[in-house]
């Protein structure tokens, strides 16, 4: 990515000259800068906001993340009827909020094929916003969860610009600048319905003045096919999300049989660097666990993916002992919490640039 772009700025420069008749080339680098988005250290990533003290991909969730001291909030984008890109996990939408409560909406309850896995429920992209913003969030998971669940039903679905908004204007009253970090969720799914995510949030991005160099955004997919396209598109720095397990979809749908596994061996890394800036690895692909759920030992990700110039961003981060390596849990109860310190601070010992976490209250702290 740093040497395409680099290169289109030269010839525009070149060409700029050739114009207007003068010899000298404009030596503005064009490439991302990561390393300026690194200099404090290790990032703290809100995955989902604060979504261990409040239901995801909520304002209040993003917010809580920004007041305890995220560096960046990270909305999942997916897209409704009416073509806007609002935040959730999934496409279907019975999972975190009310829609089930509401009887005129029965019956839009169906079942899709979701990269190859049926799924029934109520889907995103069969509702109008306003048919949406009639919805209020709930906790995905209760059952460790159920201080969240007191959150049930005060909050909207949002739209990506409302997370800008909040983003700016918190940005605006701490004093230091809240990062965003969308990841486009099932960009072939949807392009297959007629609804790519990727216009939409070019656009945005655009609209609002965060697709340049410097822009506090980072763009991440688990597919490859449209982070290379929007690599064409987008200034700021893209991440390539990786599984433990499994293929990109959009590899699947084509019949490309490379894996995960292949893009995080050290020559997948050096193709991923062609497109993307950094990695988001699960982070048992960065240290592993035995057999018995104990951590082990830092893998050569993190050492093979900044040979290759990519910045490392595992996920999740939870403090509940149902996340927590065995090693690390406090007792038996899952819902009780654990030493999250402890395994944030392997995974800042083993030189991650930054984390995706739930508690980023911890996540601070621990950096
Ligand atoms: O985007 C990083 C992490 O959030 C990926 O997993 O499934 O929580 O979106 P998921
Ligand atoms: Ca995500």
């Amino acid at each position: 990515m740093r040497e395409k772009i680099l290169r289109l700025a030269v010839i525009a420069a070149s060409t700029l000259a050739l114009v207007g008749g003068a010899s000298a080339v404009i030596a503005e680098p064009a490439a991302p800068d990561t390393d300026e988005r690194h200099a404090a250290g290790p990032l703290v990533i809100g995955h989902r906001g604060a979504s261990g003290y409040r239901p995801e991909h909520t304002l209040a969730s993003y917010e809580l993340a920004a007041r305890m001291g995220a560096d960046y909030i990270e909305p999942d984008l997916v897209i409704t009827k009416d073509g806007v890109l609002i935040a959730r996990h999934e496409p279907e939408i019975g999972g975190t909020t009310d829609v089930a409560a509401h009887p005129e909406f029965a019956a839009r309850r169906t079942t899709k094929n979701l990269d190859g896995t049926p799924t029934t429920g109520w889907f995103a992209e069969d509702f109008t916003l306003a048919e949406l913003r009639t919805l209020r969030a709930t906790e995905r998971i209760p059952q460790f969860r159920q201080e969240n669940t007191i959150f049930n039903g005060r909050d909207r679905v949002p739209t990506l610009q409302e997370v800008i908004d909040l983003a700016k204007r918190l940005s605006r009253e701490l004093h230091r600048e809240i990062g965003i970090y969308p990841e486009t969720k099932h960009p072939t799914y949807f392009r297959k319905q007629g609804l790519p995510l990727e216009p939409r949030l070019v656009e945005t991005l655009d609209r609002n003045g965060l697709n340049h160099r410097r822009a506090k955004v980072f763009v991440q997919s688990f597919e490859v096919s449209n982070l290379k396209a929007l690599d064409r598109q987008l200034r700021v720095p893209l991440v390539q999300l990786t599984s433990a397990t499994g293929a990109p979809f959009d590899f699947v749908d084509t019949g490309d049989p490379r894996t995960y596994a292949d893009l995080v061996t050290a020559a997948g890394l050096r193709e991923v660097a062609g497109y993307a800036d950094g990695l988001g690895p699960d982070k048992n692909q960065v240290i592993p666990r035995d057999a018995a759920g104990n951590l082990t030992a830092p893998t050569a990700l993190v050492r093979d993916a900044h040979a290759a110039g990519l910045r490392v961003h595992p996920y999740t981060f939870r403090a509940e002992n149902n996340f927590l390596p065995t090693n690390l849990r406090s007792s038996a109860v899952l819902a009780d919490y654990g030493n999250l310190f402890a395994e944030l601070e392997a995974f800042f010992a083993a030189g991650v640039d930054g984390v995706f976490t739930d508690n980023p209250d911890i996540g601070v702290a621990a950096r």
